[in-house]
């Protein structure tokens, strides 16, 4: 399975997290990679996506926000973000994954 771990950071701590998932993923048998929002357009190659941003004043960063919303449709129709969280957390060995889908 590959795994797009996409972020927006500003400061650099979101960066060094979605490397650090990704790399988690990778030692798990998927195939991840952790790219800033900004540098993907497409989303066609990626079975599952983590999507994660740095929060200031109580909103996620734009480009995040941009990403969600741009790529909404595209985050939906993967295969059920639960299953994937689920699998990836068993794959994992950790704990409840969290829920929810992305709501533009
Ligand atoms: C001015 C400022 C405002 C912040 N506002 C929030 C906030 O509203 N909610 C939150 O959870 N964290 C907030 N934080 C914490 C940052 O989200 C956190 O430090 C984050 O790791 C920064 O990520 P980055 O280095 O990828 O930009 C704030 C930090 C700063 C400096």
């Amino acid at each position: 399975m590959r795994v797009l771990v996409a972020y927006a950071t500003r400061h650099g701590a979101t960066a060094g997290i979605a490397e650090r998932i990704a790399a988690a993923l990778t030692a798990a048998g998927l195939s991840a990679e952790a790219r800033p929002v900004q540098d993907v357009q497409d989303l066609e190659p990626y079975e599952a996506v983590v999507l994660g941003g740095a929060a200031y004043m109580f909103h996620w960063l734009k480009p995040a926000m941009t990403f969600a919303r741009r790529h909404h449709r595209e985050l939906a129709d993967r295969p059920a973000i639960d299953a994937w969280a689920a699998r990836i957390a068993a794959e994992l060995g950790v704990g409840q994954p969290a829920r929810g889908r992305v709501r533009p």
